[in-house]
């Protein structure tokens, strides 16, 4: 029989029961589901709901049941629905009815919230340490690359060169925002929904404080209603995680562009590309297109978890049961991501003489020419167009602005001196941006500085939740 079977006259329908059952999906959360029915029972005792004999049977039950599913031994079966009842099931097989004093005070609505939350928030600490791995590796290219000068794009066409330090720079502060909105979000997600019941409270004289200090939760949700209905944390989170992927997604983009013929900038590791099955030449970016690619899962379920919430009536509805796959899915599209991504990034060969003919083979440094004559007292629109001159006429003679002679110069303004050839060269062009946050060598220096305070504050952030959450009650 059902645990909810006693208003039942006739058996459930077998295709009800596949179709309503969440088993397949929210068995990964059977670790979080027994940690809060231990915080439970303990609060069950001490608030003397249930004898401590009767508590002590049921944790010891739990963990025999915890121990049983850990190692593939415990039959969950779709007839019993959720990970919920497929636990409570199997305690029940194991310490006898007893067992069915567990769910005293508790409903699986404000069950499952708090093992969404549990299950969340362990996944916030993980995906910030690979998000800070992935730092680390992007810095370390930066340290390792302050002479490297490359063409900065807009539009994909040369624009300016930039140190490609500052290039990657660019994505640590980027993968910085992410980590600050996880953590952030923590704050969020660490409270406990339990006691709130199915959605109005419970009339037993619970302790919600003490169950939520147990599980190490900063604190308790407000309102039973809201505790019971509120999946904002996952929406955030899916939102979060769009946003690396968005990162992720741009920097992939343009390892594969880099590493195209065409541009030739760097070499991926081998041990991050594949082959072709036909073209025995090929070596493609392969980890970087999938992650690339798998972006559009990671919205899809952003989009999806909308959809779901969007006019649903408070407070649970079994539609909410849809909240679990794309919060799964996108743990593990991320953490499957961002594991590939620091070594990837650490392994990749900077082929710099590439990126130096690009840029010393342009016309990137035409704006410095114009500046140079609006230090001469030019108005910069009138430079502008004296420039704009001087390049249609290197295009025309197949020459780049430091082939020109001095006198070549000079026919177009009487004001530019031999000075000009320090000006123009990519070195002085990148280091003519001293500007905070510009590309110039000691301006990108004082990023790595900064970067290294953010990467300590990050670090500290994981060790404090780290211990927070490991300290789980046991018994
Ligand atoms: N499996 C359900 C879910 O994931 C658990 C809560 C079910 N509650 C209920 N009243 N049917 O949402």
């Amino acid at each position: 029989m059902k645990l909810w079977g006693g208003r039942f006259t006739k058996p459930t329908n077998e295709l009800v029961d596949e179709y309503t059952a969440s088993i397949r999906f929210d068995q990964k959360l059977a670790k979080y589901d027994i940690q809060g029915s231990l915080a439970h029972v303990n609060m069950l005792a001490k608030c003397e709901i249930i004898s401590k004999e009767d508590a002590e049977i049921i944790a010891e039950g739990l963990q025999a049941v915890a121990k049983k599913i850990e190692a593939g031994e415990a039959e969950l079966t779709e007839v019993n629905e959720d990970i919920h009842m497929n636990i409570e099931k199997l305690l029940i097989d194991e310490v006898g009815a007893v067992g069915g004093k567990l769910h005293t005070g508790r409903s699986r609505n404000d069950q499952v919230a708090l093992d969404m939350r549990l299950y969340l928030r362990d996944a916030l600490v993980a995906l910030s340490q690979q998000l800070l791995d992935v730092q680390q590796a992007l810095y370390k290219q930066a340290t390792e690359n302050l002479d490297t000068i490359l063409p900065g794009y807009t539009h994909l066409q040369r624009a300016q060169p930039v140190l490609f330090a500052h290039h990657m720079m660019a994505y640590v502060f980027m993968f910085q925002r992410d980590l600050d909105r996880l953590a952030d979000s923590f704050k969020r997600v660490n409270q406990s929904p339990l006691g709130a019941g199915a959605l109005a409270g419970t009339s037993f004289p619970i302790d919600r404080h003490y169950v939520a200090e147990q599980l190490n939760f900063d604190g308790i949700c407000d309102n039973s209603l809201d505790a019971v209905s509120d999946r904002d944390f996952v929406v955030e989170f899916l939102s979060n995680a769009s946003l690396v992927s968005v990162h992720l997604s741009r920097l992939c983009e343009e390892l594969v562009q880099w590493s195209s013929a065409e541009f030739n900038f760097v070499e991926l590791d081998d041990a991050f590309c594949t082959g072709s099955s036909m073209m025995p030449q090929k070596k493609n970016p392969d980890v970087a297109e999938l992650v690339r690619g798998k972006t559009g899962r990671v919205y899809g379920h952003l989009m999806g978890m909308l959809t779901t919430l969007k006019g649903l009536p408070l407070a649970y509805n079994k539609d909410m049961q849809e909240d679990k796959e794309g919060m799964f899915d996108t743990v593990e599209t991320l953490q499957g991501a961002l594991a590939l991504f620091a070594p990837m990034i650490e392994t990749m060969d900077i082929k710099k003489d590439n990126m130096y003919q690009a840029v010393a083979k342009d016309y990137s440094n035409a704006t410095d020419l114009a500046d140079y004559l609006v230090g001469k007292d030019l108005p910069f629109r009138e430079a502008h167009a004296v420039v704009g001159q001087v390049v249609l006429d290197c295009i025309n003679q197949n020459k780049y602005l430091l082939d020109l002679s001095i006198e070549e110069f000079q026919n177009f303004s009487p004001v530019i001196e031999k000075d000009i050839y320090d000006v123009l060269s990519p070195e002085a062009v990148v280091n003519a941006r001293n500007v905070a946050g510009g590309t110039a060598k000691n301006r990108v220096e004082e990023q790595i500085v900064t970067a290294e305070a953010l990467f300590s504050k990050s670090e500290s952030w994981i060790i404090k939740r780290k211990e927070q959450i490991a300290r789980i009650i046991e018994k």
